[in-house]
């Protein structure tokens, strides 16, 4: 299942990490995004990549899911970002789809990870691509169409502290 693995350790406790896996139908992705869900760490940032449909938002469901969230997540296309309170932490899940790079910038979504303002949470940001700049530290996650229907997703994790490391990766 895996087809690549690197690991380097950037400080005593800080990783950039590689892997892919294969996603054989929805319910795999979603069970990704569960398995995040239940092991992330206050202010950890998602940055969800990959094509139309190619399972983004599905994985955030399970996100939500793995925090205790039972409210049903939905596409914050139209709405830019929704915040969901139920569950152990906050999640802000934003959709930058419909923005360009520029429009993004004057966002200050900084706001979000850095939890000054709002309470701090996880936040899991689709069309990721379109951010002219990133969080110092983040997980990112591209997504990609397989041949037969399933999906391939590439997860990165970049500066994430130790304890952001999910058991099942
Ligand atoms: N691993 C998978 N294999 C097959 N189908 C999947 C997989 N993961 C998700 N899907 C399905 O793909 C469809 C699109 O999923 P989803 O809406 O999550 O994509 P998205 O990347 O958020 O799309 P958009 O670009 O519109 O935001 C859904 O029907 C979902 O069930
Ligand atoms: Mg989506």
């Amino acid at each position: 299942m895996v087809d690549e693995f690197k690991i380097e350790e950037t400080g005593r406790s800080h990783l950039n990490f590689t892997k892919k896996i294969v996603l054989a139908d929805a319910e795999a992705t979603f069970n990704l995004g569960i398995a995040f869900g239940q092991s992330l760490t206050v202010g950890s940032v998602i940055l969800l990549e990959g094509d139309l449909g190619a399972g983004k938002t599905t994985l955030v469901q399970g996100i939500g899911k793995g925090l205790g969230i039972t409210e049903s997540i939905v596409s914050p296309t139209f709405t830019l970002i929704n915040e969901y309170t139920q569950g152990r932490l906050p999640l802000y899940h934003l959709d930058l789809y419909r923005l360009e790079s520029p429009e993004v910038a004057t966002l200050n979504l900084e706001t979000y990870w850095e939890g000054f303002e709002v309470t701090p949470g996880i936040v899991a940001i689709e069309w990721a691509e379109r951010m002219p700049y990133k969080p110092s530290s983040y997980i990112s996650v591209y997504l990609t169409y397989g041949n037969e229907g399933d999906r391939q997703a590439e997860i990165t994790l970049c500066n994430c502290a130790l304890s952001e490391v999910i058991a099942t990766l």
